[in-house]
């Protein structure tokens, strides 16, 4: 994609879809959309064997499932780079290490072969469930 290559930045051409983690997705809609985000459009989505379903969508109100608000985050990106963070762009860093960030591209169950992990993608997802865990909401029983 020529904006993303460029060292000087760019606005996404509409249509844009861009994804990291297999979970979490951005979508650049027709100018108009959403002044907030730039058109914008943020997916939390669910992907299974069989298939992909939309958790949420939506612009600056999507939260992800560790509590997060995408549009909290990715509007730290400095104007040039249209809210993409990449590693570099201003946002504050992620806490997932570039393997972890490879295991969960390599295990996202819709892609065959997803079931066989390798040893260094078993490790690295374990280290990110370590790395979740403390976060992850607890039950609370009142009463
Ligand atoms: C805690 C801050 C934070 C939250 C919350 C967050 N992101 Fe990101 N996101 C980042 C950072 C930082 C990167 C770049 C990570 C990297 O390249 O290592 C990124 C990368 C991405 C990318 C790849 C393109 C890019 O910007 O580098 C997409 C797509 C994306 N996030 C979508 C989402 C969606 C959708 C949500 C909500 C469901 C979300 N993000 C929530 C910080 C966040």
């Amino acid at each position: 994609m020529k904006v993303a290559k460029s060292p000087d930045g760019g606005v996404y051409p509409v249509g844009s879809v861009i994804q990291l983690v297999p979970t979490e997705v951005m979508v650049k809609q027709p100018k108009g959309f959403n002044e907030i985000t730039h058109d914008w459009e943020f997916f939390e989505l669910n992907v299974s064997k069989d298939g992909t379903s939309i958790n949420k969508r939506g612009f600056a109100e999507v939260v992800n499932r560790f509590g997060g608000n995408c549009f909290g985050c990715h509007l730290k990106a400095e104007t040039k780079w249209d809210f993409v963070c990449e590693t570099s762009h201003g946002c504050d860093p992620i806490p997932l290490t570039e393997p972890m960030l490879k295991a969960l591209q390599h295990t996202d169950p819709r892609c065959p072969g997803s079931d066989t992990v390798s040893a260094e993608d078993a490790l690295s997802l374990k280290q990110l469930r370590e790395l979740l865990q403390p976060k992850a909401p607890t039950d609370h029983k009142s009463g």
